[in-house]
């Protein structure tokens, strides 16, 4: 049995299981920066955040499946330790180290993500934003530790993944800011209000 696993083609399913999940953590990252903008109508934002957490929780499972099975896989070097310890492997200690990070990150992101209620909103907004270390982290322990780099086709979907992080990051910021102008009352009165009181 544990022969028949070995014959597997184990190294090429480590690697494409390392690409679904950047893939699907990429895109579970920006629905949750498109779900934070503040144009959805209810049943538009729960059908985005259910796509997010999905996208999210699976890109996180499959990248954890990746690390395990650099551990089963013969030709990667993995003790069991040197990948759930970050930065103790032998083979690129920082760059593996940065995998297994960003994996804890998303565990945490994921597992706090049912406590908002208990947690208080301040605590669980700043856990959460740990997605974003996590996501660069995975770019970059994918991009240079990976076989398939050299192939200008990923290296396409990096450069795609990052400015679409990017890209919707400042979109939200500009809804954003362009909302709360809105929202601001004109200065003139806010100048009349203050000399009344
Ligand atoms: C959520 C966490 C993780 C994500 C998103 C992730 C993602 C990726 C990606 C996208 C690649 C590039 C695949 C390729 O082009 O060949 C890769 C490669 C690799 N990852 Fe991960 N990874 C994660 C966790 C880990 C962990 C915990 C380990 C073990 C320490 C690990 C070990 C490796 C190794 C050795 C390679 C190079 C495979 C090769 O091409 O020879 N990864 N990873």
């Amino acid at each position: 049995m544990i022969a028949a696993i070995l014959e597997l083609p184990l190294w090429q399913a480590m690697r494409t299981m390392g690409m679904i999940s950047f893939l699907a953590i990429t895109a579970g990252v920006c629905l949750g920066i498109i779900y934070s903008m503040p144009v959805w109508s209810g049943a538009v934002k729960k059908k985005l955040y259910k796509i997010h957490s999905t996208l999210t929780i699976g890109g996180a499972a499959i990248g954890m499946l990746h690390g395990m099975i650099s551990v089963i896989d013969t030709y990667t070097p993995f003790t069991w330790s040197e990948v759930l310890i970050p930065f103790t492997a032998d083979y690129h200690p920082v760059l593996s180290g940065l995998g297994t990070l960003s994996g804890y990150l998303l565990l945490i992101v994921i597992l706090t993500t049912d406590l908002r209620g208990k947690l208080g909103r301040k605590l669980w907004m700043t856990l959460h934003l740990l997605a974003y270390p996590a996501f660069i982290m995975s770019l970059v322990h994918g991009f240079f530790l990976g076989t398939d780099s050299s192939n200008p086709y990923i290296q396409w979907i990096y450069a795609v993944a990052l400015s679409a992080v990017l890209l919707t990051t400042l979109v939200r910021a500009t809804i954003r800011s362009l909302a709360a102008g809105k929202n601001e009352p004109p200065r003139a009165a806010v100048r009349k209000e203050g000399r009344a009181g």
